[in-house]
């Protein structure tokens, strides 16, 4: 054993390894779920019965031409399900279908409802005179950018329908063929990207096409279901022989505490094959590969925001988000699958022989509303996907820097001690966090007296150094203080079944909870950060940001740990069709207010939320939960970051090094590594565990972490310009080796390394104890190591040993790529901001050619959206000339970016580039000679202060 490795022993005696589990019980399995189970048994028995109850009414089909507006362009129908009876009348249920190919972003979207006026065996109405009798159908108004429905502006509203229209050749880039009756199929195709629909009438199928390739089967299987709504008493009449009656008016689980399912069964379920495509990816959030795996003989996913403290791995298990996009990609195209309902859901995945990919989405409540992504590259997906639902906020710069954060810190002076003792050992940060205990009591909107008697003087403390505090607001709100009297009185709270305010359990103890589905409860809440902040903290201040935890939302003592699914909310609907899109109201309603807030100085609001759907991209980062300190967390840290990152969601960490429990020091050295490059690069530790701040370690484990943490403050103009390309596309930052490869079959599996963003930095961290080597997969190039610049020619893709003693992190920069470095200390981001650029150059094998994207703001307003900000590249052409070209420069402030580069550093091998002594810089009209260094120790040649700017245009041309 080697020194540093006994010293480790030594450290590791100290620390406990904890062994601990989620309570699985407490959730339901499929068979448990009433229309889970119900789904299953449908799916097994129609696939062998060969019926079909589903079809399109021909004389209902009716096409909306819009010649101005593509967008509104609509083919609808209603498809009638026929339940068959003997001897008399079969039941017909009217359900409407709306259709519409939205060429300019490549995407079909269709919905599918019920006609509560036409069908007429419906008498729920009465039995529930507190709730909305329509299924809900606004999830748009939270998944969607901009709060509408981008359709309709509206909330979908489905009209009677009027007979087929012809004479339909003048519409320009849409055919709606008229129906060809005899083979009974519609044909939609669009001429822009050779996208075909057809449309089956006589059994409900949807067939996608490109060219000639089908790409995507919907209804094939003939999964199609849709539990009507009917009674109890009319319930036998109402039933397919193919159906199952399991759980339809009842929930017998046993700690669903009561659920007493006032519309019985109203599940819809459907199904997508994806044609050509061996791998499915998405829907987080969940505990296990990147890659779906097959559930034919196992538990479906499931989407259904939870509490899963300590939840398990390798799981299909609900977590605490819910983002329903299925995406997959082969070598030349890519396609995706939003499913927008926020309600319980469950997937099931199958693979076939013989190439197909197949999936089975089946959810609780609400209308079918679907969109189909089609693209080249899966990150077309990505981007189409955000274009819909929002782009990932630009977060504050200093977001993106290192937080500190555990259960708790203390009081004012613990919270100053930190920061001092951090600043002693020359470790940067950026935000320290107060979890639950700096409030009054769990009192949310309150300070602990003795503890935090002062908050704005501690502020201004932390401001000093560039710092931001974040604290703990949570949804739930302790019963019998100014806060729920005040919800209470302005009826903003969540209801019971029965209507009245409910109670339930959590941190506080008796609880209620704040509804910001709805315009009351939205308003409430922002007024109450406005006293919070405005009123109550004198002078003025902004860098306080908020903490949204436990809004699943967590109850203790509610079913699954979380809502009852008959709570009633804004509007009339139940928990049950809204559950998983509750979060995301709490969060962006906190984020809007925030935004109020500090709309004096303009600063970005930053906001974390445990949990998400759809959308939550747009106003909030998260986190992978309450995971535990072991080797199997760190390791399933890297796929669900990288699930994340896929679906538009990239802001997001996990707790380092493990909230539950007691990390060993070398789990804590490798944790910190990897959560380097986690976009959002959080340290939290559960009340209960040993404090672990990182001056608090033992050399050499804390020489490693202020290491680690130092790299990523050295990255941090990288990081920020991928963050600023995610705004703008969605992009993953943290991104998984088939994004950047989609050609390449064999990367499709892999997902414990990973690229930056598009700024090719290529890594592998080790996850798994006393391991000093690693297998990497390389793509074809060259490699050069990220510290060392050593180069690595991989002349095909393969994988390459590569050592990782404890110090080192495997990671590589790919030729092709500039990196802008920062490489001065200082305590935090901000005081970096006019420190100057070190330029890292690594040329490509073959023609030496390199570039690098740089984007600098003020880091801290929406300044950016009026074009304050920098853009620029930098290119290496053909081995001899490096340039730096604006793309965008500052409107007013021309200060920005003004920043000078130290010094560039070019990474060679003997193969991509010979360069001499001396250079020539050209800037403007003026040109001057330089000296180049040659590092003799590596193939490496470095330029000392060029005395250029990042924002200014300039040229550098070697002699070979
Ligand atoms: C649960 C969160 O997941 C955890 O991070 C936090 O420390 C506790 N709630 C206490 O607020």
């Amino acid at each position: 054993m080697n020194i540093f490795l006994f010293q480790l022993f030594l450290v590791t005696i100290l620390f406990i390894d904890p062994s601990a589990a989620f309570t699985d019980y407490l959730l339901k399995k499929c068979n448990q779920a009433g229309f889970c189970q119900r789904n299953r048994h449908y799916a097994t028995n129609i696939q062998s019965s060969h019926n079909s109850y589903y079809l399109i009414d021909e004389q209902s089909i009716h096409i909306d031409l819009d010649n101005n507006n593509n967008n509104s362009s609509s083919l609808r129908a209603n498809i009638i399900k026929t339940i068959p009876r003997n001897d008399i009348e079969d039941i017909m249920v009217e359900l409407p279908f709306k259709l519409t190919f939205q060429n300019d972003w490549q995407s079909v979207r269709f919905t599918i409802d019920e006609s509560f006026d036409s069908n007429t065996n419906d008498d729920t109405e009465a039995e529930s005179p507190l709730l909305n009798k329509h299924r809900y159908n606004e999830t748009g108004l939270w998944s969607f950018m901009n709060h509408t429905d981008s359709l309709n502006n509206t909330p979908l509203q489905f009209e009677k329908f009027e007979t087929i229209q012809s004479n339909l050749d003048k519409f320009v880039n849409f055919v709606f063929q008229t129906p060809d009756l005899e083979q009974n199929v519609i044909k939609v195709y669009n001429d822009i990207n050779q996208l075909e629909i057809h449309l089956f009438l006589d059994s409900f199928q949807i067939l996608i096409f490109q060219g000639e390739d089908l790409i995507l089967s919907i209804n094939d299987r003939s999964l199609f279901n849709f539990e009507h709504h009917r009674s109890m008493e009319q319930n036998f009449q109402n039933v397919l022989p193919e159906e199952s009656t399991y759980n339809m008016f009842a929930d017998d689980f046993e700690y669903s505490k009561g659920d007493h399912v006032p519309f019985g069964p109203e599940s819809i379920a459907l199904d997508f094959t994806f044609n050509g495509f061996n791998s499915l990816y998405g829907i987080p959030e969940h505990a296990d590969s990147l890659r779906l795996r097959d559930t034919s003989n196992d538990e479906p996913y499931r989407l259904f925001n939870v509490d899963v403290f300590q939840y398990n791995l390798d799981s299909r298990m609900p977590m605490y988000g819910a983002i329903p996009l299925l995406l997959t990609s082969n070598k030349d195209k890519s396609v995706g699958v939003f499913w927008n309902n926020p309600a319980d859901t469950w997937v099931d995945i199958h693979y076939t022989d013989n190439g197909l990919s197949q999936s089975h989405i089946m959810s609780e409540a609400g209308i079918i509303d679907v969109f189909v992504f089609i693209g080249e590259k899966p990150s077309d997906i990505t981007d189409q996907f955000t274009q819909l639902t929002g782009r990932p906020t630009l977060p504050l710069l200093s977001s993106i820097g290192y937080h500190q954060c555990r259960w708790n810190y203390n009081d004012e002076l613990d919270v100053l001690n930190v920061q001092e003792n951090m600043d002693r050992e020359d470790i940067p940060f950026d935000f320290i966090w107060l979890d639950l205990e700096y409030t009054d009591d769990k009192k949310y909107f309150t300070w602990k007296p003795d503890s935090f008697g002062n908050p704005g003087r501690m502020l201004k403390k932390l401001a000093k150094y560039g710092r931001q505090l974040a604290v703990l607001i949570d949804p739930h709100i302790k019963t019998q203080y100014h806060i729920s009297e005040e919800i209470k009185r302005q009826e903003a709270g969540v209801l019971n079944a029965g209507g009245d305010l409910y109670v339930g359990r959590c941190w506080p103890g008796d609880s209620i909870w704040i509804d910001t589905m709805g315009k009351i409860g939205q308003r409430v809440w922002d007024g109450f950060f406005k006293d919070f902040i405005t009123v109550k903290l004198p002078s003025y201040i902004d860098n306080l940001h908020i903490w949204n935890d436990m809004n699943e939302p967590s109850i203790f003592n509610g079913p699954e740990t979380t809502a009852p699914k008959d709570l009633i909310h804004n509007g009339g609907f139940e928990e049950r069709s809204i559950h998983n899109v509750y979060g995301l109201t709490v969060h962006e309603t906190t984020y809007d207010s925030m935004k109020d807030i500090y709309g004096i100085s303009d600063k970005r609001p930053f906001i974390l939320t445990r949990a998400f759907f759809a959308g939550s991209q747009r106003s909030a980062a998260t986190w992978t939960g309450d995971n535990i300190a072991n080797w199997d967390y760190l390791k399933a840290s890297i796929p669900m970051i990288l699930s994340n990152n896929i679906v538009g969601m990239p802001f997001i960490g996990a707790d380092i090094a493990g909230f539950d429990g007691n990390p060993t020091p070398e789990l804590i050295i490798r944790w910190y590594q990897t959560g380097l490059w986690y976009p959002f690069f959080r340290a939290h530790a559960h009340i209960d565990s040993i404090r672990r701040e990182p001056y608090l370690l033992e050399k050499p484990v804390r020489d490693s972490v202020r290491d680690s943490i130092r790299l990523r403050y050295t990255l941090l103009p990288t990081f920020y310009s991928a963050f600023h390309e995610s705004s703008i596309n969605g992009n993953a930052i943290m991104k998984p080796m088939f994004f950047q490869y989609p050609e390449h079959n064999e990367l499709y599996d892999v997902d414990n390394q990973f690229y930056l963003g598009n700024y090719g930095i290529l890594v592998k961290p080790i996850t798994s104890p006393e391991t000093f080597t690693t297998t990497m997969t390389f793509p074809k190039g060259i490699f050069y190591d990220l510290t060392t610049l050593k180069a690595l020619v991989v002349d095909h893709l393969k994988e390459v040993e590569i050592d990782a003693p404890i110090a080192k992190i495997p990671a590589f920069i790919e030729g092709g790529h500039i990196l802008f470095k920062r490489e001065i200390y200082r305590r935090s981001s901000k005081l970096m901001v006019n420190d100057p650029y070190t330029l890292l150059v690594a040329p490509t094998l073959d023609n030496g050619s390199a570039s690098g994207k740089l984007y600098v703001d003020d880091g801290e307003t929406f300044s950016y959206e009026n074009g304050e900000y920098l853009e620029t590249v930098v290119s290496l052409l053909a081995k001899s000339i490096l340039k730096n070209d604006i793309v965008h420069i500052p409107v007013n402030a021309d200060c920005l970016g003004n920043t000078m580069i130290e010094k560039i550093v070019i990474a060679m091998d003997s193969n991509t580039m010979d360069i001499g002594d001396h250079a020539t810089i050209k800037i403007g009209s003026e040109t001057r000679k330089i000296e180049v260094e040659h590092d003799d120790g590596t193939t490496t040649v470095i330029i000392k202060n060029p005395q250029v700017r990042v924002n200014e245009q300039w040229e550098i041309s070697f002699s070979i």
